[in-house]
């Protein structure tokens, strides 16, 4: 059987992201609805399934695994999970994306099972402005998430702010400042639009990657540099830190000529793109041929040449997935 993935625009796939869970404790407002309804337990992907696909994906020359939500960390067994992945052969990197409220609690037994780096988001140094983006959420909660982390000794552990003018682009400096002090890298990324998150208009609150850059280089001269880890971030470094500055662009700046990546939904769907629906269903192959590897890869090898060439994301304000970031593995 092949033992890698290549699609039909000649890209190599060689990074999974695996949602765990559509539920989550945040509400963050471009993620989600205020009234928001989760999956019936028997529509989502069981432990066993989950790492059963990790290792299809490995055998098929997968090397990089990420475990995403919603938010992973409140996934009964999640910890299980992370030993059995990470104890996969072939696996060179292996991450989370995380809210970071459950990093205290959780971060050194997923050190200890094998999870190499950690993305937390991070959207506000403001704890009134951190509740109100998040709806949920505690600041002081994620910030000990994140000193929680540095403290297990991750290979590296990066934040993630979505940033929307006049929401908390007043923060840019802050937050690097904050990625600064803690020794961690930093990403900004660009508001997608998937589901309708009825809180705000995202043509309004758009605000661009160069837009984020300039307000750091009034204070910053940012270098570009070519390091990557395999995800979609452009990264730049300071002159007097290790802490790297991070753009995810995926409006202004369009990187799908380079993806390498697939997404399995929390319903066990193979999603070939972000922001399009071009999809299979592996948990009907995994009810229908339970234990069956062979046809599990055969399953995925036969949707390499679904994925589409790129997304067709636009700024002015439509939703144009209607399916939204917790169900799709953000
Ligand atoms: P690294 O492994 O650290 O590079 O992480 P990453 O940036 O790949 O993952 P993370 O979970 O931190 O995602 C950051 C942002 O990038 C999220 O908003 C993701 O939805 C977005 N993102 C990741 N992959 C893609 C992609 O293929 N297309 C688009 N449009 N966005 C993506
Ligand atoms: N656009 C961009 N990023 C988003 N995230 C969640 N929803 C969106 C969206 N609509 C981010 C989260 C997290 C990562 C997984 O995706 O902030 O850092
Ligand atoms: Fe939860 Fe992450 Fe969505 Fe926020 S972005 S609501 S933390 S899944």
């Amino acid at each position: 059987m092949t033992t890698t993935l290549i699609d039909n625009f000649d890209r190599r796939v060689r990074y999974v992201r695996i949602s765990v869970t559509d539920r989550c404790d945040f509400r963050c407002v471009y993620c989600m609805s205020e009234d928001m309804t989760f999956l019936p337990r028997a529509q989502i992907l069981t432990l066993e399934e989950l790492a059963m696909v990790a290792r299809a994906f490995t055998e098929l020359g997968v090397e990089k695994i990420r475990l995403t939500g919603g938010e992973p960390l409140v996934r009964r067994g999640i910890e299980q999970l992370v030993d059995e992945i990470g104890s996969l052969p072939g696996l060179k990197d292996f991450a989370m994306t995380t809210n970071g409220a459950g990093l205290v609690k959780y971060a050194r037994a997923l050190r200890e099972g094998g999870l190499k780096r950690l993305n937390i988001s991070l959207d506000s140094l403001d704890a009134d402005k951190f509740h109100r983006l998040t709806r949920t959420g505690k600041l002081d909660k994620v910030i000990a998430g994140i000193h929680a982390a540095r403290e297990a000794g991750f290979e590296r552990i990066k934040l993630n702010a979505v940033i929307l003018k006049n929401r908390n682009d007043d923060e840019v400096l802050d937050l690097v400042e904050f990625a600064r002090d803690e020794g961690v890298d930093i990403s900004f990324i660009e508001e997608m639009p998937l589901g309708d998150v009825s809180d705000h208009s995202r043509a309004e609150t758009y605000c661009s990657s160069d837009q984020v850059q300039s307000i750091i280089e009034q204070r910053h001269a940012l270098t570009p540099t070519t390091e990557t880890t395999l995800g979609p971030s452009r990264y730049f470094r300071m002159p007097d830190s290790d802490t790297r500055i991070g753009f995810i662009s995926p409006h202004s700046h369009n990187f799908c000529s380079t993806c390498n990546r697939v997404r399995v939904t929390v319903e066990g769907r193979l999603l070939l793109c972000l922001g399009n629906e071009h999809s299979i269903d592996l948990r009907a192959v995994l009810r229908r041929y339970p234990g069956d590897m062979d046809a599990l890869k055969a399953a995925i090898i036969g949707a390499m040449p679904l994925k589409p060439e790129r997304h067709h994301f636009t700024t002015d304000g439509d939703v144009q997935v209607v399916r939204f970031m917790n169900m799709t593995g953000g």
